[in-house]
């Protein structure tokens, strides 16, 4: 192939290609687009649209994309196989302490299984309050708005009502009627029917819940006000029941919950940007600063697929193992999802989702306390700062952005081949692409880890309130309920450890492999002018006084901590990745 004199200088003064040793350019004019298209032909004639290896979108394929996956387990296996050696240690000695349990026959025993064991995987202990206050309603409720944020929402207040509650119940309990908490904009709901008809592993058993929240008029807390099984006798729940039935009903929400949430983090997060990522890497030259980035925030982005489907989905493994519905039926479950609406782009926006549900800016009174929104934005807004920086040193105007025939072309790749779900159609102006490429940050960190990582060893998988399954079948009456005879047996509550542990990445723990390193890489910053590296050592040094903030976190003098009678501390920068991990 041919080079015109001009062109042989400036692949000379480029340099290496893959060395990042030189300044990330977009396009300057179309005789260096051209130039550019031959490599990125070659990626495309190499990586290619394969299928969906655990459901959702399409998968990499063909030399490149075969090569591109290897590299990412290889990175995802440095950190895993340590990490497991971890959770084995602590299985081993947790399995070892049975008499320490006294037979897990009452939800109080179920404590015992964290007094001196998990030091390796778990070494502050669960989040503070989970050993203590797990029982209260006010507990169950808060998850909704912290570490299980992605249920719940607010019912507009021309819903019609899902379900009906005993009215003297109602009044009981909230001093008003459904109806009335509908029309004052104070009724939320999370509805997990949709997990009502999927097959079924054996000899463990769920519920299919839906459930009202209210916010109180008299203390303006977020609390819950009923639970409704829709299985056998479709009993309704709520706090006036006997302790052990609530206790039951909440347990039965979490278990449907759990479901929610692990399925939809894969469709929500490693789906979503799975695809765009694809896309940018057929459409984009590695001389791009958005390829660039990209890189750095999908690092072990192609592992998370194959590891889901041999490790969770696969006949026999982690869903079949613990959950009420089987592997095959789960991974069915996350395509469902994803192609529902949760695998939507443009849509989950950090702040359109959250309106979208009427969390915030919606129609009724303000919720006092929401953890995960609270400490999300400090990082998001964070995120948003740095990459407004980095990209406007690229891009001097929306002209420029609109004039970029490889930004342009990623929309269209995304849109076309890729069959992305509601990705911009194009990047009209640089806010276009500032949302856009923090949104793929805030995915892979601030919404994964909030649901996924440490989190669930910490908090959204402690027991005896958050077990994978129930160990009997739900009750077809109220009364006469012990509720340890739903939990799982020892057995089982190992087995959901290991899983869980595996989950959690305590070595990366003040780590550049951290959040508040995201943008901190030699390798990254070396394509990037001064601003940008002053960006991102200043969005450091916001991440590092977060985390002061979190760490000193403690009860205030009712006992609460955002509202919340536990302390959630899963989007601590110095212990959350920058990146998908798992
Ligand atoms: C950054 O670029 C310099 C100059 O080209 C090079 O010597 C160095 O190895 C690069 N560093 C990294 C971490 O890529
Ligand atoms: C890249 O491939 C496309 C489609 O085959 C073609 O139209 C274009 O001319 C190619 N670009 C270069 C620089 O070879
Ligand atoms: C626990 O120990 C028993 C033997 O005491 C063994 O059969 C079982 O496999 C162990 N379970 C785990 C999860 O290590
Ligand atoms: C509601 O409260 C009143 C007064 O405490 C009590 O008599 C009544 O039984 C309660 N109703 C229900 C359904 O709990
Ligand atoms: C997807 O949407 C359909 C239609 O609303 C619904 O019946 C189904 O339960 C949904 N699937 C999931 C997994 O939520
Ligand atoms: C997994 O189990 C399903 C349902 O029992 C069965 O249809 C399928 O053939 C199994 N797959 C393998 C690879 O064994
Ligand atoms: C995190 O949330 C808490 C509770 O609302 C708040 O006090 C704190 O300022 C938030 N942290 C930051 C840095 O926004
Ligand atoms: C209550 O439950 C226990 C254990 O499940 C059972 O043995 C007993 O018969 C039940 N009592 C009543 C009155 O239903
Ligand atoms: C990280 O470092 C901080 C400050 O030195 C320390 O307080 C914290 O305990 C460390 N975290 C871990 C998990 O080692
Ligand atoms: C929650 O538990 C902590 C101790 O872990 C305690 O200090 C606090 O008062 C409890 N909060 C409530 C509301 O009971
Ligand atoms: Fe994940």
């Amino acid at each position: 192939m041919m080079h015109s004199p001009a062109s042989v200088i400036l692949l000379l003064l480029c340099g290496t290609r893959f060395g990042g040793a030189w300044g990330y350019t977009i396009p300057q004019g179309p005789a260096d687009a051209v130039r550019r298209g031959e490599a990125i032909n070659t990626t495309r004639a190499g990586f290619i649209y394969g299928p969906a290896v655990a459901g959702g979108p399409f998968y990499p394929s063909g030399p490149l994309g075969k090569a591109k996956v290897d590299g990412d387990i290889g990175n995802e296996q440095l950190e895993a196989v340590p990490n497991s050696a971890l959770v084995a240690k602590d299985i081993a000695r947790a399995n070892s302490s049975a008499e320490q349990y006294q037979g897990l026959d009452t939800l109080e025993e179920y404590l015992l299984l964290y007094q001196g064991q998990w030091a390796k995987t778990l070494p502050k202990g669960p989040a503070p309050g989970v050993l203590t206050n797990y029982t209260q309603d006010l507990f169950f409720s808060m998850e909704r708005l912290a570490n299980s944020a992605f249920s719940v929402r607010r019912l507009p207040r021309s819903s019609e009502l899902p379900f009906l509650v005993d009215g003297s119940i109602v009044s009981n309990v909230t001093g008003s009627s459904l109806q009335k908490l509908l029309k004052d904009g104070r009724l939320f709901y999370a509805d997990h029917r949709a997990q009502k008809s999927w097959p079924k592993t054996t000899n463990k058993f769920a519920a299919a819940c839906d459930a009202y929240f209210y916010v109180s008029k008299k203390s303006g807390q977020f609390l819950p006000l009923a639970i409704r099984t829709n299985v056998g006798s479709n009993l309704i729940y709520t706090p006036v029941d006997d302790a052990a039935d609530w206790t039951l009903a909440k347990i039965m929400f979490n278990v449907n919950d759990f479901f929610f949430a692990q399925t939809w983090h894969l469709a929500a997060t490693h789906e979503v940007v799975q695809i765009a990522w694809m896309a940018a890497i057929r459409a984009l030259s590695i001389e791009h600063p958005v390829y660039a980035l990209l890189n750095r925030l999908t690092y072990q982005l192609f592992a998370i697929q194959p590891l889901a489907q041999s490790f969770l989905f696969d006949n026999g493994t982690a869903f079949d193992t613990l959950f009420p519905i089987t592997g095959s039926g789960a991974r069915d479950f996350v395509t469902e999802l994803y192609i529902n609406g949760t695998g939507a782009f443009k849509d989950g926006y950090f702040e359109t989702d959250l309106k979208k549900r009427g969390l915030i800016h919606g129609d009724g009174p303000t919720l006092d306390h929401f953890p995960y929104y609270e400490n999300a934005s400090t990082i998001h807004k964070a995120i948003r700062n740095f990459i407004r920086t980095f990209v406007k040193s690229f891009y001097q105007s929306d002209r420029a952005v609109q004039s970029d025939p490889e930004l342009q072309a990623w929309a269209a790749e995304a849109n076309g081949p890729a069959k992305a779900i509601d990705f911009p159609n194009e990047f009209d102006c640089i806010d276009a692409i500032v949302d856009a490429l923090t949104h793929i940050a805030h995915l892979v960190s601030t919404v994964h880890h909030s649901v996924n990582t440490n989190n669930l060893i910490s908090i959204s998988a402690t027991l005896p309130m958050h077990p994978a399954s129930l160990y009997k079948p739900v009750p077809l009456t109220k009364g006469n309920t012990s509720v340890a005879q739903y939990l799982p047996p020892l057995r089982a509550v190992l087995a959901q450890f290991q899983v869980d542990g595996i989950f959690a990445r305590p070595l990366i723990a003040n780590s550049t492999r951290s959040l508040s390193y995201m943008f901190d890489s030699p390798t990254f910053l070396n394509g990037t002018n001064r601003e940008t590296r002053t960006a991102a050592a200043k969005f450091k040094e916001e991440m590092f006084s977060f985390s002061k903030e979190i760490q000193g976190r403690k009860f205030d003098k009712d006992g609460l901590s955002q509202g919340a009678p536990f302390i959630w501390k899963a989007l601590d920068p110095t212990e959350a990745p920058f990146s998908l991990t798992i």
